[in-house]
């Protein structure tokens, strides 16, 4: 076989073989096949699409470029969650100790966050102790006692994505539909999942901006698992405003305790009732999507959630009485409200412009090896519909330094103001199964 031809397969709408597609994936991962050429047959995907099967092929050559995560030693069926990039967005904190406690076994392989965005195991290390640096035995065991744990990748997970995405990068390739769902996809199978609940995003601050994307992407995503016998559900959510009021490390973890308490934003607790219905149902603890919802809020409201929340912290060195006592997470010295200059109804907050406003103040990272700061981050006083006028809080930043003016302009600028009063966007949009 030779790329050259394969290339050119590509590029006048051919489809490629299974044999081809190992063969691409393969050779780009030890090296026989230079960048330039996969840089042209990215475009040519990009251009001419490709089939269900073929994606399916993309993934699978991607999930055996690297090591493939064996969770068959613990009990029951393993479900992940995965979200297409939210910002300040808390579910995970929140659903790995609810779903857990109606039995569903959690298992989950995290990152640190890059950039605007958060990453799971830097809002968990904001509470004191807790650690992530646990060997797979140890990981196996607390699943299989306690139904939850986290774990950082150490492993390494399909090298193919990693070098393809880079590439993609760089290429003006990153944004096409059957290389973005097999990146994702590839991740989540390497990392073990019987099944896989996708949150995906949409709206000004997501990934795919335009409904109609969201919706071919959840679709593409959902028949490459069904493909690769892993079932899989996709929510389609807004991001059209950051998720809860919290953005920030230590926040987020008090904002998560909140909801276990069932005290938490509105829109964060339906869609983690949303998201653990479908991760329930996927696991077979609940015959109906229904019955599943009243089982999690059931959860919460016996405070078996939170229980589980306080043994899931305990279990990985953390000081559980922060679940109790949220003052002993770490505090940020200084509190400054940004202020709206215009009256008018809120109609819009970028949310990734809120991850960079909140990154500013050393909530995430600039570079991979930047230090970040817990405490600090940004609070959100009004969301969308809600009405404001000049000079009244839109946020209240927490932060370690007096001077907060770029995180502030970052803020200003992500708030839309409008004249005319409008409803709040709904929550999910679709469902694809
Ligand atoms: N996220 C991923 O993991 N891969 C993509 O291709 C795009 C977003
Ligand atoms: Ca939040």
């Amino acid at each position: 076989m030779r790329m050259v031809d394969l290339i050119e397969k590509k590029r006048n709408g051919g489809s490629h073989t299974k044999e081809e597609i190992d063969f691409i994936i393969n050779g780009y991962t030890d090296d026989s096949i230079p960048d330039y050429q996969i840089s042209a047959w990215a475009m040519a995907v990009f251009f001419q699409d490709m089939t269900h099967e073929e994606r399916a092929f993309l993934t699978e050559a991607m999930v055996n470029s690297g090591d493939v995560i064996d969770l068959s030693a613990i009990d029951g069926v393993k479900v992940d969650k995965h979200s297409t990039g939210g910002v300040g967005d808390t579910t995970t904190l929140v659903l790995a100790p609810l779903v857990a406690s109606i039995g569903v076994p959690v298992a989950k392989m995290s990152g640190r966050g890059l950039g605007h965005t958060g990453g799971t195991i830097d809002k968990l290390e904001a509470i004191p102790g807790f650690s992530v640096e646990i060997s797979n035995d140890q990981f196996i065991d607390l699943v299989n006692k306690n139904k939850a744990a986290v774990i950082g990748q150490t492993q390494n997970l399909t090298p193919a994505d990693k070098k393809l995405y880079g590439l993609r990068d760089v290429t003006a390739t990153v944004n096409s539909i059957p290389l973005i769902a097999s990146s994702i996809m590839s991740k989540k199978i390497a990392s073990g999942a019987d099944g896989i609940v996708l949150d995906v995003k949409t709206g000004a601050g997501a990934f795919m901006k335009e409904l109609s994307d969201s919706k071919e992407l959840a679709e593409a995503m959902v028949k490459i698992g069904n493909n690769l016998g892993r079932k899989t559900s996709a929510v389609i959510s807004d991001m059209s405003q950051p998720l809860g009021f919290m953005v920030g490390n230590a926040l987020e973890v008090k904002e998560a305790i909140d909801t276990l308490k069932g005290q938490g934003p509105d829109d964060l607790t339906d869609l983690c009732l949303t998201l653990g219905s479908h991760m329930a149902v996927l696991a077979k603890k609940a015959d109906t999507l229904d019955g599943a919802r009243e089982m999690l809020q059931e959860a919460i409201a016996s405070g078996k959630a939170l229980e589980q929340f306080k043994v899931f912290i305990e279990s990985q060195n953390g000081d559980p009485s922060v679940v109790d006592n949220p003052d002993k997470l770490p505090q940020a010295e200084f509190k400054v409200d940004v202020l709206s200059e215009e009256d008018g109804y809120v109609a819009g907050i970028v949310a990734d412009q809120i991850g960079t406003a909140a990154m500013l103040l050393g909530a995430g990272r600039a570079t991979k090896t930047s230090e970040i700061d817990l405490a600090v981050g940004i609070e959100l006083r009004k969301k969308i519909g809600d009405p404001v006028k000049k000079g009244e809080p839109l946020v209240t930043v927490y932060s370690n330094s007096e001077d907060i003016e770029a995180s502030k302009q970052k803020v200003l600028s992500s708030y839309k103001i409008s004249s005319t009063e409008l409803e709040s966007p709904p929550l999910v949009y679709d469902v694809i199964t």
